[in-house]
């Protein structure tokens, strides 16, 4: 130390003293610095985030806070951050850029939240994640670019917020995808879902919780996926709503019980001037006798 110190004197020697202080002098009071590159900051009831790290930090644990928001420039500054985790916080929204820069990250986790929305390529420059946590929010937008870029991802929890419907291109533009989960959603089973339906179905393998778990609602009634079937959306190639379907088949159904008593009526009718009209002729023949 006493070297550094002399140092000291000169502005650009001290600078070189802090990019090589020791670990302890940069750790965040109520944080916790496990090693070198890794910071413990759960369970102590921050706002936020403490803002100075030591700047190759790797592995951020920032769980069960109160967390409002990520600040824009964090990857800026930490652009080593491989692992974060945000769970069990209070964001409600992420700022647009915030990942702009966050080209190491592999894990993030922001369960347990309240956002809203994902906007589009949100997570852009996050090619190396590999795991998305945005189960427990309460997202009821996720936009169809919301996933862009994110090449490596292999798993996706959206479960448990309020989504009722989900473009599959956000999920069609996930090469890596291995596991996703999509139960504890409202989600609705019309003929917009029916789409999702289909990409489930070609994809349980990668339903973690099985697609048994998922349930949509038809016209206030919850039904599990597994008693749906290809045919229940057999008709939304026409773009149509399940209820439009059925008030076609309604409509079909009531247009042939007309056609039917109608002709019943105009057969009646036509035997009736039938019958009647030979009758007529008897009573001449019997008149004529
Ligand atoms: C969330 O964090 C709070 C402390 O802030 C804790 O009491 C609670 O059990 C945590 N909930 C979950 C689901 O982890
Ligand atoms: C989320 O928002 C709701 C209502 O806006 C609030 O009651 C709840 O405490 C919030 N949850 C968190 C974890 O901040
Ligand atoms: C969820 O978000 C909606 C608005 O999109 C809001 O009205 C509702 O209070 C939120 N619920 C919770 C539990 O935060």
């Amino acid at each position: 130390m006493l070297p550094c110190f002399h140092f000291c004197i000169s502005p650009l020697f001290c600078f070189c003293c802090l990019l090589i202080l020791p670990l302890g002098l940069l750790c965040p009071s109520v944080c916790t610095c496990l090693d070198y590159h890794t910071i413990d900051c759960r369970d102590q009831g921050l706002p936020s985030l403490p803002n100075l790290f030591p700047l190759d930090i790797r592995k951020l644990l920032a769980a069960n806070n109160h967390i409002q928001s990520i600040p824009g420039d964090l990857f800026l500054f930490y652009a080593d951050l491989v692992y974060l985790d945000l769970r069990n916080n209070s964001l409600t929204s992420l700022e647009e850029g915030t990942f702009s820069t966050s080209t190491r990250l592999v894990f993030l986790d922001l369960s347990y939240n309240n956002l809203t929305q994902l906007d589009a390529g949100i997570f852009k420059s996050a090619e190396k994640l590999i795991k998305l946590s945005l189960g427990n929010n309460n997202l009821s937008e996720v936009h169809e670019d919301a996933f862009e870029n994110l090449e490596s991802l292999q798993v996706l929890e959206l479960n448990d917020n309020n989504l009722q419907s989900l473009s599959i291109s956000a999920l069609e533009s996930l090469p890596s995808l291995r596991t996703i989960r999509l139960e504890g959603n409202p989600w609705i089973c019309d003929c917009e879902f029916a789409n999702l339906f289909f990409w489930i179905d070609e994809n349980s393998n990668k339903i973690q919780k099985g697609v048994e778990e998922i349930q949509c609602s038809l016209e206030e009634r919850k039904v599990f996926l597994h008693e749906l079937s290809d045919i229940s959306f057999s008709e939304c190639k026409f773009t149509l709503s399940l209820t439009d379907f059925l008030i076609i088949i309604f409509s079909g159904v009531a247009v042939s019980i007309a056609a039917i008593f109608s002709s019943f009526f105009l057969a009646t009718t036509v035997h009736c001037f039938h019958r009647c009209a030979p009758s007529k002729d008897e009573d001449e023949d019997e008149d004529d006798d």
